[in-house]
């Protein structure tokens, strides 16, 4: 949650147009507002801040409002402490003005640190917990502390996982600590810098990074000086630390919407090819990775939201296809099996961006009892990725709408594909996975999204919408409600099929809306009467399954998948979100309250 981009350059750089473009790719992790400080080859420092999105935001008037220059900081924010506004928009400055703070993540002791700063007589200008940071460097400064050692003692006061970049305007050095949340150095040519807190922040100008690890802090030299590498330190010892640059092959996917008019469209599209280089991976490490799952003595899938709903579904992949027992966990729940954790406990941790902090958590207590962590991860160089033992791409290129599309159908690709394997039969998997995507790539086209439209138009004034299904589609019931509530704001519920009679039944009236998952599979006859028992109580009964029934009042058909039925299931679903959305007049890439990394607890 929340971008940060630094540029630090020499001479004649346009410091804040570089970071305005950074922060314009890392709109997705928070946009209720933005701010950028600029100083200029004078010295004079500049500072804009808006609500709302930074993608509206104009070069040109930006350009005006705060001239070039060679150092810029920015921010785009994601509200957690104060409430939207120009005031707690960051940077965040001292009293005096001169220091300037970008802030990811929250301070846990903010009470008990900003309490003897107010009582020193500091003046808090906003609602934010960042800008006790700012007080602090200022008063270490104020004793003759550098502004790298400023701001590592403050760094070593705070709780939580954050990351911060703090620069002086006057001197122009910068300090960025990394307390679990990412940070990264990008070193371009000519002494130019960045720093941000994803590599797209500065991907197009350079490919080659300085990873911060936790609990480390990097300081930039100001402009003027001749030495331009950064230097790094442990925030605790303040020992010195080596850094190796790295040179980053990822591309981060297009970033453009490719004619799309919404990202999600695109990525709901782009699924069209995704599923086949999910499943594009070195046959050797995919079957590690199936002997390290079949021999660990407990075997536990975790992720958040819908990721997790896609663990869920794992458990059943696994059972169904390698009779192997594996549980799912919610990331944020995961701590309560920390009694059940050993050495010989395999954790597979599934994310789109890597950066999820509740999933961060639960591989610490994982790791805390020696268990062995292989991911499954899309952002190339996230910090799930660095923290594993092993990991798997997604290889699902960037994905920028909130609601997860592609990444989910990757996830649930590999995750088939492991079953496959564990199973010993790694090449069923992958044929089946392959004929799978080729079905998805003839589904994709604008007779079946107009379908999916004309649907979209009948359900718009929905103020329910339910979706069951059994087996490996139970927890797809729930991922398909959890798109409907992001991107069109109904309300939204999916539950098991066998569940209904035992209290949600209750809500269903003439014309409620229900859509039913079922599969061809052993689960079918059992949908199919619950779907039933709907229908006889006056519901709108929708139907996701390869052939129709006299029980659907619309159907939408999918391939018959097999043990793949979750990955065709829940595309059409996808779709009508993103449709209801648009009829409903909410812009779908961007739902209110949400974020696409949720790097806060
Ligand atoms: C919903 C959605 C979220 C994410 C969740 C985990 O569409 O995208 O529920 O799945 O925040 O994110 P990652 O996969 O980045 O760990």
């Amino acid at each position: 949650m929340c971008g940060i981009v630094v540029y630090s350059g020499r001479g004649r750089d346009d410091a804040p147009a570089l970071v305005l473009e950074g922060l314009k790719k890392l709109e997705y992790r928070g946009y209720d507002s933005w701010g950028i400080t600029s100083v200029d080859r004078k010295g004079r420092v500049s500072t804009l801040k808006r609500v709302g999105k930074i993608g509206g935001a104009d070069p040109r008037s930006v350009r005006k409002l705060l001239g070039s220059g060679s150092v810029a900081v920015g921010h785009t924010r994601w509200a957690t402490h104060g409430g939207i506004s120009e005031r707690n928009a960051h940077p965040q400055f001292d009293c005096a003005g001169r220091i300037a703070v970008v802030h990811n993540g929250i301070i846990e002791n903010y009470q008990e640190l900003k309490a003897p700063l107010v009582a020193r007589g500091h003046r808090f200008t906003s609602e934010t917990d960042t800008e006790l940071i700012t007080h602090y460097i200022e008063e270490y400064m104020g004793k003759g502390l550098s502004l790298q050692e400023a701001a590592r003692l403050v760094a070593r006061r705070l709780k939580g996982r954050s990351a911060f970049v703090a620069v002086d305007t006057r001197s122009c050095r910068i300090a960025a600590a990394r307390l679990g949340a990412p940070l990264i150095v990008g070193v371009g040519d000519k002494g130019r810098l960045f720093i941000s807190s994803d590599v797209s922040g500065f991907l197009d100008h350079t490919k080659r990074v300085m990873y911060i690890d936790d609990n480390e802090m990097a300081a930039l030299s100001g402009s003027g000086d001749r030495s331009r590498m950064p230097s790094f330190f442990e925030i605790g010892s303040g020992k010195r630390v080596r850094k190796r640059i790295i040179t980053v092959g990822w591309k981060g996917g297009t970033e453009s919407k490719s004619g799309y008019e919404h990202f999600l469209i695109k990525e709901i599209m782009e699924q069209k090819r995704t599923i086949a280089q999910a499943i594009n991976q070195d046959d050797w490490r995919i079957r590690q990775a199936a002997g390290r799952i079949r021999n660990a003595f407990g075997v536990f899938i975790v992720g958040a939201g819908t990721a997790g709903r896609v663990c869920a579904a794992g458990e059943y992949l696994f059972s169904d296809i390698a009779r192997k027992h594996v549980n799912s966990a919610v990331a944020s729940e995961f701590a309560s099996y920390r009694h059940y954790l050993t050495r010989k406990t395999l954790m597979i941790a599934v994310s789109q961006s890597g950066e999820t902090v509740d999933l961060l958590d639960a591989i610490d207590v994982a790791k805390s009892k020696g268990a062995r962590v292989l991911s499954l991860v899309n952002v190339f160089g996230s910090t799930l990725m660095r923290a594993s033992d092993d990991y798997l791409m997604l290889n699902a290129g960037a994905e920028k709408a909130v609601a997860s599309t592609k990444a989910t159908t990757a996830q649930l690709s590999l995750l088939t594909l492991l079953a496959y394997a564990t199973a010993g039969r790694l090449k069923d998997g992958k044929r089946l996975l392959l004929d799978t995507a080729a079905q998805v790539n003839d589904m994709l086209n604008p007779r079946y999204e107009d379908r999916i439209k004309r649907l979209a138009r009948k359900l718009k004034g929905q103020k329910d919408i339910f979706v069951i299904g059994r087996g490996v589609n139970y927890p797809m019931a729930e991922e398909a409600a959890i798109k409907l509530q992001e991107t069109s704001y109904i309300h939204a519920h999916g539950f098991a099929g066998g569940e209904l009679k035992h209290g949600p039944l209750a809500l269903v009236r003439k014309g409620s809306a229900c859509i039913v998952m079922a599969a061809n599979d052993d689960s079918k006859r059992e949908i199919m009467g619950n779907a039933m028992e709907v229908r006889a109580r006056g519901g709108y009964v929708i139907g996701v399954a390869p052939e129709n029934s006299d029980v659907f009042d619309y159907w939408l058909k999918v391939p018959d998948a097999g043990s793949a039925s979750p990955i065709v299931n829940i595309i059409p679903v996808q779709i009508l979100a993103y449709h209801l959305a648009l009829l409903r007049g909410i812009n779908p890439d961007y739902p209110r309250n949400l974020a696409k990394s949720v790097t806060v607890k």
